[in-house]
């Protein structure tokens, strides 16, 4: 384990590697105590660099020998690394004997086991905990790997690329064993390996491509999971599919291979020809799993099939590149998942789905003590720069180039990447410059350099608009102006460009002809403002009547926009605007505006008629989704709240929030009894957007009436809830339910939560699940954060496997930020505790939820000294992981830089 001392890496650094791999041939005799590598490989100097001794990476593994040209030479480690100095200078093999211990790997990187079974994880830097190498993704070799195991216990042996041989060995201690070879023919960066050798059984499907190849699409998930696998099939086959069809990018491979794993630190990854999954993403049946699971394992299996080309085919030159593949590849997933819904609403509730989870997540961290750019210039560990910057901002940032060129001249730039790069290693900057290129004459190719600003600077952008009418010349002017806030080591911004989709809404709710000032005549009723300055003025000429300007139409940019539009304006785009991401933003920026009024004492802390009115008709609209709704009657969230102050008491937030949402469940009482009976979904269970977005707003519906009911102390609904709970026919039903009551901290809570436990105490997903919904209900009294301590004591609870250790702390203290966020400091010591067992048993899970913590010079006393007191002393740990100890140190540095 890399200790708190590690050195900081900069991106100006960067050198290319002394040293090619060509061919690297590996041999595995797999146990969980000692397993034994042998790499063989074909090297050969950079010849484009002085002559300079090899520095293999190796970390956590014994080196048993090493031969070069079959000879053994002299060797020496240096800085953690294996150096040998005299070398050929010809091209030469070199042999790397080595063992490691997959059993005690608890950090998930490198080889470990889970369930009796071998996996690996080798993204980033995994591959040097399994055999010493330039493990860089700059250097990329062709791979042949012969895996030999146990047959019985490991009857499943697995690699990247085609199976070329397998066979019997003679037996062993533990009896028969076998082998598997496997050459994977595109040469690939070391993080992209994998082995997988367990006991799995196999879905498999075979489909033939649009040149008429055949391919094999396999799924292997542990004996008893077979029938939770057809979901992730068919997002797998529409994955394929769709790839070919928007980008032309058909599958490379004979075989493409799924593998679910119960311990896995992120979500899945995408090793050429075979994916690694966390189980979460992949397994599902009607009984177990929710209509989000169902929504979650389509998008990370798009995801993890879409690097196959942005990611594997053309990878990243060095880790600062991250975004090259990973933005590029959301970017791609969400537009997948766009397409798969289908109907422009279905389209835009996923792209407000999105744009929650980039306010929630990425602006928080942008405003915070990792804040970084999407292209970061240092860290000390990568593993803690796998974030919402460099996956979600990094989307927002070609998706911008897409808004930019159009989406067919998005689709010849891609082409034309693949066309200048395939099989390179390569930068941010080879991708804008390629989707540039082959867009010549628009905004992106002429503004490019100071487009890749979104690559360089940290911080959310403000853009304030205001607009002015005027009556007698019939024009409208829009006046913009763009800032950017200092950030840690970022004084000092210069403007970006800004594609502003928008529209004028007319008081009648008529979209109007924009004709800018210079134009011949109106061209539609919306277009793309593209501001590069920071202030520009768009002036509207013919427009008949005082417009409502609809501003960054389906979030065309990742800023925070102030468009000074006041309630009546609000009320009239949440009525009418064309634009339903514009639609939801209104209503949300209403209930936002007395949330903070509240909050604030500038206001009531209570909601008025009209909002309410406003509520109820979007609520009873009969040309609304219901999807569109959930989200709609959603107030934002006590995290997003505290997003707009400068000074936080989360208690504060959470009894104003909690308020608003008793009056609104009393308010639509009759309403939500509506909504609830009306949008029942009978029949067989599908997860399609129309039935799951029923089935969500009939959910929140019962979470309001039980609410309304509890704070009345009225039986009906909750036993209603009880009853559905009960009898569900799907899992979405039945935890809604459940959460209703228990959320609503109704009496049958109790006898709900232990039936739940009881009926699904085997499914370890559903389990997570339980835990879960418990920390995360609303606080009252403290009582959520005394069951939190007692579920940690709890026996099926366990800090080694991620899922569960997410399932409670993660829920707690970054989901649940009134019981975490106490005056006592509790919640405080709790993280502490659990951040120091937890770094010595996996530093990344531990350094991820260590990231609770990066807001806390936002807080109000007695929150402020209490988080900062906890952050000492997490930092004080002596053998302190690099990982944590990045994150806290940044935290702490936060101290002396903020007033
Ligand atoms: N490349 C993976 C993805 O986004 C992410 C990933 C999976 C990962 N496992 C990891 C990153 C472990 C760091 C460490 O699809
Ligand atoms: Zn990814």
């Amino acid at each position: 384990m890399r200790e708190g001392t590690a050195p900081l890496i900069r991106r100006e650094d960067y050198a290319p590697p002394a040293y090619w791999i060509r061919t690297v041939d590996l041999t595995f005799d797999l146990d969980p105590v000692k397993t034994m590598v042998i790499n063989r490989m074909q090297v050969e100097r950079n010849a484009a660099l002085p002559p300079q001794p090899l520095r293999l990476h190796g970390e956590d593994i014994t080196l048993t020998r090493v031969l070069v040209n079959n000879e053994s030479v002299s060797f020496r480690h240096e800085d953690g690394m294996l150096v040998i100095d005299s070398l050929p200078d010809a091209p030469f093999t070199l042999e790397i004997r080595n063992t490691c211990c997959p059993e005690k790997n608890t950090q998930l990187s490198g080889l470990y086991t889970s369930g009796g079974g071998f996996f690996t994880q080798c993204e980033a830097e995994g591959f040097r905990r399994i055999t010493y190498f330039l493990d860089r993704p700059d250097v990329m070799a062709v791979y042949t790997v012969t895996l030999r195991a146990a047959k019985k216990q490991y009857p499943v042996l697995l690699s990247n690329g085609n199976l070329v041989e397998q066979g019997e060995m003679m037996a062993g201690v533990y009896g028969p064993r076998h082998y598997a070879k496997w050459h994977d023919p595109f040469p690939k960066p070391s993080y992209l390996f994998a082995l997988v050798a367990a006991d799995l059984v196999t879905r498999e499907q075979l489909i033939r491509t649009r040149s008429g190849k055949e391919h094999l699409l396999q799924v292997h998930v542990r004996r008893g999971d077979l029938e939770k696998t057809e979901h992730a099939m068919n997002s797998l086959i529409a994955s394929v599919v769709w790839d070919e069809a928007r980008f032309g990018l058909p599958l490379d491979l004979e075989r493409f291979m799924i593998v679910a794993v119960g311990d896995f630190n992120m979500g899945a990854m995408e090793n050429k020809g075979l994916n690694i999954f966390n189980t979460k993403y992949v397994l599902a049946n009607p009984a177990t799993a929710t209509d989000v699971d169902y929504a979650g394992i389509e998008s990370v299996v798009g995801h993890e099939y879409f690097h196959n080309w942005t990611g594997n085919r053309i990878t990243c030159r060095d880790w600062f590149q991250l975004s090259l593949k990973e933005g590029l590849t959301v970017f791609r997933d969400q537009e997948f998942s766009m397409d798969m819904a289908g109907t422009p609403t279905a389209r835009a509730v996923k792209r407000i789905e999105d744009v929650r989870t980039l306010r929630q997540v990425q602006f928080p961290e942008d405003a915070g003590s990792m804040a970084h750019p999407v292209r970061p210039d240092s860290y000390v560990e990568i593993n803690n720069f796998y974030t919402a910057t460099v996956y979600e901002k990094g989307s927002e940032v070609v998706r911008m180039m897409q808004t930019l060129v159009g989406r067919d001249g998005f689709a010849r730039g891609i082409t034309k990447y693949f066309e200048r790069h395939d099989g390179q290693a390569v930068t941010c900057d080879d991708f804008a410059q390629a989707i540039a290129d082959a867009n010549p004459d628009s905004p992106l190719a002429t503004l490019l350099p100071q487009f890749k600003r979104w690559y360089s600077q940290a911080g959310t952008p403000r853009v304030t608009a205001r607009g002015r009418y005027d009556a007698p010349t019939r024009t409208y002017t829009l006046g913009i102006e763009q800032t950017a806030l200092p950030s840690p080591r970022q004084p000092v911004k210069q403007a970006y460009v800004i594609p502003l989709a928008m529209g004028l809404v007319g008081r009648d709710g008529s979209a109007l002809p924009l004709q800018l000032e210079g134009e011949a005549a109106p061209v539609g009723t919306e277009r793309v403002l593209v501001l590069n300055e920071a202030r520009s003025f768009f002036t509207f000429v013919n427009v008949d009547q005082e417009p409502v300007p609809s501003l960054l139409r389906g979030f065309s940019a990742p800023v925070v926009l102030n468009d000074h539009l006041a309630d009546a304006d609000l009320l009239t785009l949440l009525q009418h605007d064309s634009d339903a991401f514009n639609r939801w933003e209104a209503g949300q920026r209403l209930a936002l505006n007395r949330l903070l009024a509240g909050v604030n004492g500038t206001g009531p802390a209570q909601l008025d008629d009209a909002f309410i009115e406003a509520m109820r008709s979007v609520l009873r609209h009969p040309g609304l989704d219901a999807a569109f709704k959930d989200l709609a009657l959603t107030l934002p969230s006590e995290g997003y709240v505290a997003e707009q102050l400068t000074t936080v008491d989360p208690q504060r937030i959470h009894a104003v929030r909690e308020g608003m949402l008793l009056q609104l469940a009393q308010a639509l009482r009759a309403d939500w009894e509506w909504a609830y009976e009306a949008h029942q979904v009978k029949g067989g269970y599908s997860p399609d957007p129309v039935s799951s977005g029923r089935r969500a707003l009939a959910n929140l519906s019962l979470a309001m009436l039980c609410r309304d009911a509890v704070a009345r102390h009225d039986a009906v609904w909750p036993g209603r809830a009880y009853e559905r709970f009960k009898d569900a026919g799907n899992m979405t039903d039945r935890l809604g339910s459940l959460v209703a009551l228990v959320h609503a901290h109704s009496e049958l809570a109790e006898l709900a939560l232990q039936r739940f436990h009881t009926l699904f105490k085997d499914e370890a997903l559903v389990i997570d699940k339980w835990f879960a919904l418990q920390v995360t209900a609303p606080e009252k009294d403290g009582r959520v954060f005394e069951r939190a301590k007692i579920l940690l004591k709890h026996p099926d609870f366990s800090l080694k496997n991620p899922n569960r250790a997410r399932s409670l702390i993660a829920a707690l203290c970054m989901n649940n930020p009134a019981a975490f966020h106490r005056a006592d400091a509790a919640g405080y010591v709790f993280w502490a505790e659990r951040i120091l067992e937890l770094d010595s048993i996996n530093p990344q899970l531990a350094a991820r939820l260590a990231r609770v913590m990066d807001r806390w010079t936002q807080l109000a006393e007695p929150y402020r000294s209490a988080a900062a007191e906890a952050l000492r002393r997490v930092a004080a740990k002596p053998d302190l992981s690099s990982d944590v100890a990045e994150i806290v140190n940044r935290a702490l540095q936060q101290e002396t830089t903020t007033p």
